[in-house]
């Protein structure tokens, strides 16, 4: 699996580096592998970033799954990003977490691909 990660400020960087998968900046992503697996974030009133929908109009199909990078005095906005994918790419939600992820989230999402990649979810 390839991870591939949108991240301004490096929180969300951090948490993709801490899922012992390979990873990649969202800008540098260039068709590699087959299956990815997106850690995005939110703006301005949870918005999806201009790189996450270039990157999405073009490869949605090939993310698996993903992870939404947040802050929860957005609010209603909190992760909001994740909601607008996956109703627009269909990619499936696996969590949102705050700032770079407490240890809990590392491993929910570890357990999550590891899940995918035996064909249990
Ligand atoms: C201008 C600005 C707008 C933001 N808007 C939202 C938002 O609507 N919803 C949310 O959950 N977090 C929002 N955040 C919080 C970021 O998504 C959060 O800090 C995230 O961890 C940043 O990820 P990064 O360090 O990988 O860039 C916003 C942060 C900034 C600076």
């Amino acid at each position: 699996m390839l991870v591939v990660f949108d991240s301004l400020t490096g929180q969300g960087e951090r948490f993709a580096s801490r899922l012992n998968e390979d990873t990649i900046n969202i800008l540098d992503y260039n068709g590699e592998d087959d299956e990815l697996f997106l850690v995005t974030r939110s703006w301005d009133f949870g918005k999806v970033t201009d790189e996450a929908i270039e990157f999405l109009d073009q490869y949605a199909n090939k993310v698996v799954g993903m992870a939404v990078s947040g802050n929860r005095n957005w609010g209603t906005n909190y992760g909001a990003a994740g909601d607008k994918i996956h109703a627009q790419y269909g990619v499936k939600l696996v969590l949102k977490f705050e700032g770079s992820g407490f240890s809990k989230d590392v491993e929910y999402v570890q357990d999550w691909i590891h899940n995918y990649k035996e064909g249990n979810v």
